[in-house]
């Protein structure tokens, strides 16, 4: 009798590191989690983008005499805007029939805002809120800007999501002639945004949020990877808007950091999913990504600055130049604007 306990005893501590092993992870490792966004955030987001999806048309010339296009400059920075000064520049003498600014400044950082006579004197969006990297607060601000952009200016048919390291690589005119003018692009009428299967690193970002997070809703084939700093469409913009399925994944929190960009995978995903004939595959903002440092693409210095590199980053591969670039070091600014008209800004 007392050997047969003892048996058993064995047998049960024997079992206990097995036992261990399979049920650790699920006991050990947090279910599903709720997001980290604050509910009172969340829903004036639900507010603002139903707003813009029942009160914005994603139709643009239906009226006589047709309203000229713009183009919305959406800004999304967490700190001083570095080259308001050079922007200025860009859009000076242009009416502001063919544009719109609009800048998501974090509530939460004391920014400098550019002043009388800076196209982002009124440019700053109320309802921004607090933002960090590796959260996806990201997508939050990129939608509040495009809900913002949609309800306040019909005419607002392309939306450029930039930062505050992005400068522009061409004239107003180029830019605008090249999407609304050349024949090539206007006709197509698409998205400029990547949606990036093969990198390596795709999974990984897939099971950020734990093994079946994100189905079923998105399955694996589906995920897509591609720059924040894309050109959209209006109709993407209002698709984008109106999106409550995706952002539910794309919200929730990720396990690991390192791996977690939800703004780099949100976009293209949905995009991928609902419309990918209507978008290029490529983006128009050029940016150097052969050094990375923390995921951080590289940084030009003011040493860098010239008017060959400035010529070298317009070239692309694709349908039209590069119109814009990044990153920028903040102190670039003096040498760039020392060849902002002679350069940057003749074509
Ligand atoms: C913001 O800047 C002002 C003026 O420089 C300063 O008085 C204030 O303390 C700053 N606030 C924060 C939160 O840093
Ligand atoms: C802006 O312009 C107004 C009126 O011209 C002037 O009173 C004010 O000092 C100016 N502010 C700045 C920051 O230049
Ligand atoms: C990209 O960055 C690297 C440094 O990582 C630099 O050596 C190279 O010149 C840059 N490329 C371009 C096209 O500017
Ligand atoms: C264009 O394509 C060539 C060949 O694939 C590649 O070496 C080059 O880096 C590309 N240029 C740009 C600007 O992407």
């Amino acid at each position: 009798m007392l050997s047969n306990q003892f048996v058993i005893s064995l047998f049960l501590l024997l079992c206990l590191p097995i036992v261990f092993f399979l049920v650790a992870p699920h006991v050990f490792s947090p279910p599903p989690r709720e997001s980290l966004i604050p509910i009172a955030d969340e829903i004036d987001d639900q507010i603002l983008f139903r707003r813009a999806s029942a009160g914005s048309s994603s139709h643009l010339s239906s009226g006589t005499p047709h309203p000229k296009l713009k183009i919305a400059f959406l800004f999304l920075t967490n700190s001083d805007l570095h080259f308001a000064p050079i922007w200025d520049g860009f859009f000076s003498g242009h009416p502001r029939s063919l544009y719109n600014v609009y800048v998501h400044a974090d509530p939460f950082v004391n920014i400098t805002r550019p002043g009388n006579g800076s196209v982002f004197q009124n440019a700053f969006i109320t309802s921004a809120k607090r933002t960090s990297r590796a959260s996806p607060t990201l997508i939050s601000a990129t939608r509040r800007l495009f809900a913002t952009a949609l309800l306040d200016d019909p005419a607002n048919a392309y939306f450029a999501v930039l930062s505050q390291h992005c400068i522009p690589l061409h004239s107003f005119r180029f830019v605008y002639q090249s999407l609304f003018e050349s024949p090539r692009v206007r006709t197509w009428h698409r998205s400029f945004i990547e949606l990036i299967s093969d990198e390596p690193r795709l999974w990984k970002r897939y099971i950020a949020r734990g093994r079946y997070a994100m189905l079923p809703q998105v399955p694996f084939d589906k995920f897509r990877v591609g720059s924040h700093f894309f050109l959209m469409t209006r109709t993407h913009a209002l698709l984008t808007v109106k999106d409550r399925i995706l952002w539910r994944k794309f919200n929730l929190p990720c396990y690991r950091s390192d791996e977690c960009y939800p703004e780099e995978h949100y976009f293209p995903t949905l995009m991928n999913m609902k419309d990918p004939e209507g978008c290029t595959g490529y983006t128009l903002t050029r940016v150097n990504w052969t050094a990375t440092v923390k995921g951080h693409p590289y940084s030009y210095k003011p040493t860098e600055v010239s008017s060959h590199l400035i010529h070298h980053l317009r070239l692309s591969n694709h349908s039209t130049s590069y119109f814009f670039a990044r990153k920028f070091m903040p102190t670039c600014l003096t040498p760039l604007l020392a060849i902002a008209d002679s350069v940057i800004f003749r074509d």
